[in-house]
């Protein structure tokens, strides 16, 4: 199999959609960024990145740093944290407030905004959040094996000036008494991870961590792997979670930046970019090209 070609063949097929999506307008940073953009990498267990399109561009990952916030969250309190965040797909969008009211706080699972709020909550636990912070860009950046990974301070104060439904989101569960530090604090930090810049090549690499198998590094847990991924599968992609693991069949985080990490178990990590978004607020041409890349490879883990 030419992965390099598959690649190469990918980024062709996805310039000639004729659908570009249409970039999140909820803050200008990414409102002004152009759809068409398109990058794609794999990084594999003996060692190489293959690449196609602009997989060295940096984009906001967003909603994508949740996973890395989710490994740190249960490496601090392992299993206690289930006591503050469900596990289970939530079938709505990736910011409603609904089933926050239904179900006394506890968000339905760590992927939707309640869910990433409370992780990212977790982990402060009374420490500063330029200490948070440090330790997940530390963790990243050691996952990579890239040290040029930083927060873009401008996306992450138009998060927090535009951010009045992540305070809200944060400000219920603090009433429910699930919330151990001042929301502004908590949610302060949150928009900060969502701010993280990373090319897909980055974080293709930064994704190995949870692809096990030889040549793959090991920074948590297996069974903590295998639950991330879980998690993946069934909640990262919001509402579109199901037509996901329908079309693609990977475990996959999305982010409203337009990027994509996807775990081929054992196989490979890949991570697109575009910043074009469907009606769910996934990258559409990054679903369409990581639904070619397992339909060319076999690597759906179904
Ligand atoms: O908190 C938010 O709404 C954004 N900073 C991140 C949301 C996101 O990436 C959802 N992903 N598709």
């Amino acid at each position: 199999m030419d992965l390099q070609q598959i690649l190469d063949d990918i980024a062709t097929e996805v310039a000639s959609l004729p659908d570009l999506g249409r970039v999140a307008t909820y803050i200008p940073e990414l409102a002004d960024v152009d759809p068409g953009h398109f990058g794609l990498a794999i990084a594999l267990p003996d060692g190489r990145v293959l690449t196609s399109g602009e997989a060295d561009a940096p984009f906001s990952i967003q909603s994508v740093s949740k996973v890395f916030t989710l490994a740190l969250a249960l490496g601090r309190l392992g299993e206690l944290l289930w006591h503050r965040v469900g596990r289970e797909p939530s079938g709505h969008a990736f910011n409603s407030i609904l089933q926050l009211e239904q179900e006394a706080g506890i968000p339905r699972n760590p992927f939707i905004n309640a869910g990433a709020i409370v992780v990212t909550d977790a982990i402060l636990e009374g420490r500063q959040p330029r200490e948070v912070l440090g330790e997940l860009l530390r963790f990243i950046r050691g996952a990579t094996d890239d040290e040029d990974i930083r927060i873009n301070d401008r996306v992450a104060a138009s998060e927090q000036a535009h951010g009045h439904r992540n305070m809200a989101l944060a400000q219920f569960m603090a009433a429910h008494g699930n919330l151990r530090n001042p929301v502004e604090m908590t949610c302060g930090t949150y928009f900060h991870q969502c701010a993280i810049e990373m090319s897909c090549r980055q974080l293709a690499c930064a994704g190995r961590f949870l692809v096990g198998g030889p040549g793959m590094p090991r920074l948590i847990a297996p069974a903590r792997v295998r639950r991330i991924n879980a998690l993946m599968m069934m909640c990262g992609h919001y509402d579109a979670s199901g037509d996901f693991a329908f079309n693609v069949g990977l475990p996959a985080k999305s982010g409203v930046g337009g990027g994509i990490l996807a775990i081929a178990p054992g196989r490979a990590s890949i991570a697109v970019w575009s910043p074009g978004l469907n009606a769910n607020g996934n990258s559409l041409r990054g679903t369409y090209a990581i639904k070619r890349l397992t339909e060319m490879t076999g690597w759906s883990v179904f």
